[in-house]
């Protein structure tokens, strides 16, 4: 009799009439609710297009902000998402009511990656303890501190050298980038150094790169999981999985040789670290500090940490090889006040302002997260009157910010110099959001800030970047390809060792 009952809730139909009757609930609530304007959408199939009609993401926001205003709905499958564009809405949301907002909400593609466990996409006290973790950990390890330089600038002259064997021919510049961004967030999660050629490691980058592209909001599969289940792999699910399956296996290698080596008197990165915040925690059988979440936090940290920093500064190196004035200008600064002789240091800083500006720039008209990680609300809530359900997904527009004429006057020029005062300093407007803002803002932003100023005045200091012989570049003409991030397409560069007494 037991039996008969359990095969029946088993049953194919029994699931698929329960899980009708609970869209259909969830629908029939939401049409009562006061829900933000949006476009029309079909009851289960919602509205997927409105985000794809563009192979431009940025395009298709723009247009629906302009239609419904700064907060609007939108319908993925039968999931509602609310999209929050503009400064003060961001704001109201992220800012001042982030501890109502900073959940993640349920999705396919971080469960199968994440399995809800790490930083990236887990909620509430999980989420507050790793994040809290984590932030106090790689500070003490030398978040944003001088003491990072050295290792920062041990990537920096490797990279140079790599470059230097291109020998003026065209190359893709990517790779060598790659390598040399995830060899410093390596070195502070598992500490050592992998070569440039090194084929596992050059593998993990090639992976994580696929990964990103194919997992962005752009992807259908995200509003309807069981297409996952047709046959063969459109939406790049299985491929995804291979590529995390064997990615974690090269993590769990290192971890490994950690445990095999590890000694609590001698706590030399995130990975030691976390192994003696388990070995204090082993008497507690609710811990989250495992083996297993470690693992998804070093996923996390290499993801958000390579690729995004890698894509700024190729951004870079495309825009200073298509604005050759700029790049004068660039180089000029850093020979008169770092010259040629040693590298530019995180002190020139701020003296290299026009630099600086550019680097905030290149991070404010590429914007590489368009629209941030999304977010969502444990419990039923409003915005602006409106209401907003629990477990709602919230899609923070960051390109509405980057690209509003109100704050910036002219957002589609490129133009280094608003980010430079009257009297020649540097200012940062608060609306400058590239790492985001609120209780879930970038954990790795002082490290992409030192990055990127060490990595790019170091490029341009020893090369010239120009577009291959015979061709040349305009930027308004190049596409960006959408996945989690905004990237360029593939491109090749040449890089030319700069005369010692240019100027
Ligand atoms: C130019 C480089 C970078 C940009 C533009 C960037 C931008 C962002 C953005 C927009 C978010 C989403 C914030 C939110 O959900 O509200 C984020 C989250 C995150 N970033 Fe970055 N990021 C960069 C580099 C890094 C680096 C180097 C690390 C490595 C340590 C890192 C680690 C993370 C992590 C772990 C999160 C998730 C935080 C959480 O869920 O609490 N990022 N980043």
């Amino acid at each position: 009799m037991e039996s008969i009952e359990h095969d029946f809730y088993l049953n194919p139909i029994f699931i698929g009439l329960l899980l009708l009757a609970i869209s259909l609930w969830l629908y029939i609530r939401q049409g009562r609710a006061k829900l933000p304007p949006g476009p029309w959408h079909i009851p289960f199939v919602g509205n997927p297009w409105e985000l794809a009609a563009d192979p431009d993401l940025r395009k298709s926001l723009r247009r629906l902000h302009m239609q419904y205003g700064d907060i609007y709905r939108l319908y993925m499958g039968p999931k509602l998402a609310v999209v929050i564009s503009g400064y003060e809405a961001i704001k109201e949301v992220f800012v001042k009511r982030g501890g109502e907002f900073s959940d993640r909400p349920e999705s396919l593609i971080f469960t199968l990656i994440f399995e809800n466990q790490g930083i990236v996409t887990t909620s509430g006290e999980i989420w507050k303890k790793h994040r809290k973790f984590t932030l106090t950990t790689l500070r003490n390890l030398g978040f944003g501190k001088t003491s990072l330089e050295g290792k920062i600038h041990t990537e920096v002259t490797i990279l140079l050298s790599e470059i230097a064997k291109q020998q003026k021919n065209p190359f893709q510049l990517l790779q060598l980038v790659q390598t040399s961004v995830s060899n410093v967030i390596n070195a502070m999660i598992f500490g050592g150094h992998f070569k440039q050629d090194d084929p596992k490691f050059k593998k993990v980058m090639t992976l994580l790169d696929e990964t990103f592209e194919n997992t962005g909001p752009q992807n259908i599969v995200v509003f309807f999981p069981f297409l996952r289940y047709l046959p063969g792999d459109m939406f790049h699910v299985k491929k995804t999985l291979r590529n995390v399956k064997y990615i974690e296996g090269f993590i769990g290698d290192l971890i490994d040789k950690h445990m095999e080596n590890f000694d609590e008197n001698k706590i030399e990165d995130f990975t030691d670290a976390f192994l003696l915040k388990m070995k204090s925690d082993r008497d507690q059988t609710d811990s989250i500090f495992t083996k297993k979440h470690l693992t998804k936090t070093v996923l996390g940290l290499f993801g958000a940490g390579a690729e995004t920093t890698t894509t700024t500064i190729v951004w870079a190196i495309l825009y200073l090889a298509a604005k050759q004035d700029i790049q004068a200008r660039i180089f000029r600064e850093i020979n008169k006040i770092v010259g040629t002789d040693r590298l530019p240091s995180l002190q020139d800083k701020l003296k290299l302002v026009y630099t600086e500006a550019f680097i905030m720039e290149i991070l404010r008209a590429c914007t590489i997260f368009p629209v941030s990680i999304p977010h969502t609300c444990s419990v039923d809530l409003k915005i602006q009157g409106f209401d907003i359900p629990k477990g709602t997904t919230l899609l923070p527009d960051i390109d509405s910010v980057h690209f509003d004429p109100n704050i910036w006057g002219d957002p589609e020029e490129f133009r280094p110099e608003r980010f430079i005062g009257e009297e020649g300093h540097l200012l940062t407007p608060e609306e400058f959001i590239p790492f985001f803002t609120g209780r879930r803002n970038c954990v790795g932003e002082s490290l992409a800030r030192m990055e990127l100023d060490l990595f790019i005045p170091a490029l341009v200091q020893r090369y010239e970047f120009l577009p291959p012989e015979d061709t040349t570049l305009d930027i308004k003409e190049i596409d960006g390809v959408f996945g989690v991030t905004h990237k360029p397409k593939p491109f090749e560069i040449r890089a030319i060792v700069r005369n010692k007494d240019a100027n």
